[in-house]
């Protein structure tokens, strides 16, 4: 049984010239253990479509699906309650803006131990000790004082660690990634790409991971979706679309990447995990 399962998702946000699509049919699945990359330029749907998995649209938009399972499970018009028990618990996700992400006003100590609280009812002892675990586990230096910081005390690749330890917090069954390197800097990027494949490999999850850049996808990807203006373009595990792609908008992506010394285009995935181009160093 595949974890997440969706038949052509279409969601709709009012304008004023009448209803746009941002998604429009889009259908995928993932699997225990498997990582989905959904790669494609910004503004093709790739938020917005996982945001409506998620229930995290506002009202206002209009989602329509013909199937949208979890663990076989229908999640479409889930009762406020299910949902809330549902998200954050066995499906996490991972923002774009690590900083943003976060609540200011509270320190990021007292923001995990409240998912702690929330979801796994543990009592104060236990989960300090299970978030110490966590930042440790996220690799943030000194975890225990760590807590007492306020979002704006730290670096956005620490506040992104912060993030990623709350999404795991309670074990989730499929960790959603929306391009959680790309307001980060080079160096921090594999880093923090490292560290979610880590994770993901050492517990067993599926991730979907939200990318406009197929160096991310080359890195992670064990099947990849390409989408364009909402629609799919394109299915295929990563080393035929990186060996064969078969659409126009994936030749095109792939294009995009950064060519060696000699100018030769760097067309498989071993090639370009070889080249040691992707943020300055190689696995
Ligand atoms: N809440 C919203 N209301 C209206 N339009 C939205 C909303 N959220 C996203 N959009 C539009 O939907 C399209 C897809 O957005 P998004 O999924 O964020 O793209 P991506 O994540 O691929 O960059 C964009 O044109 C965006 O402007
Ligand atoms: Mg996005």
């Amino acid at each position: 049984m595949a974890l997440l399962e969706i038949e052509n998702l279409t969601v709709q946000f009012e304008t004023a010239s009448g209803w746009f699509k941002a998604v429009d049919g889009v259908s995928l699945s993932v699997n225990e253990r498997e990582v989905l990359a959904i790669v494609g330029e910004s503004g093709s749907g790739k938020s917005v479509s996982m945001l409506a998995v998620m229930g995290l649209l506002p009202w206002t938009a209009k989602i329509t699906a013909d199937k949208m399972l979890f663990q076989g499970r229908d999640i479409r018009n889930l009762p406020d309650g299910e949902r809330r028990k549902l998200i954050g618990k066995d499906m996490a996700m991972i923002f774009q803006e690590p900083i943003a992400s976060l609540n200011p006003c509270f320190t990021v100590g007292f923001q995990i131990e409240e998912v702690l609280r929330i979801h796994m009812g543990m009592g104060k002892k236990e989960r300090r000790a299970r978030a110490i675990e966590l930042f440790t586990l996220v690799g943030l230096p000194d975890p225990a004082e760590r807590l007492n910081h306020f979002p704006h005390q730290m670096s956005g690749g620490q506040c992104q660690r912060v993030m990623i330890a709350m999404a795991i917090a309670c074990n989730p069954k499929l960790l959603i990634a929306d391009e959680p390197t790309t307001a980060l800097d080079v160096t921090i990027q594999k880093q923090i790409l490292d560290l979610l494949m880590k994770l993901q490999a050492e517990h067993g999850m599926g991730l979907i991971m939200i990318t406009h850049d197929m160096g991310v996808v080359a890195e992670t990807a064990d099947r990849v979706i390409v989408q364009y203006k909402g629609r799919k373009m394109e299915e295929a595990d990563v080393l035929s679309l990186f060996e064969a792609p078969k659409n126009p908008y994936t030749r095109a992506l792939l294009s995009a990447l950064p060519e060696n010394a000699t100018g030769k285009r760097l067309s498989t995935v071993s090639d370009f995990m070889a080249s040691g181009e992707f943020a300055g160093e190689s696995r």
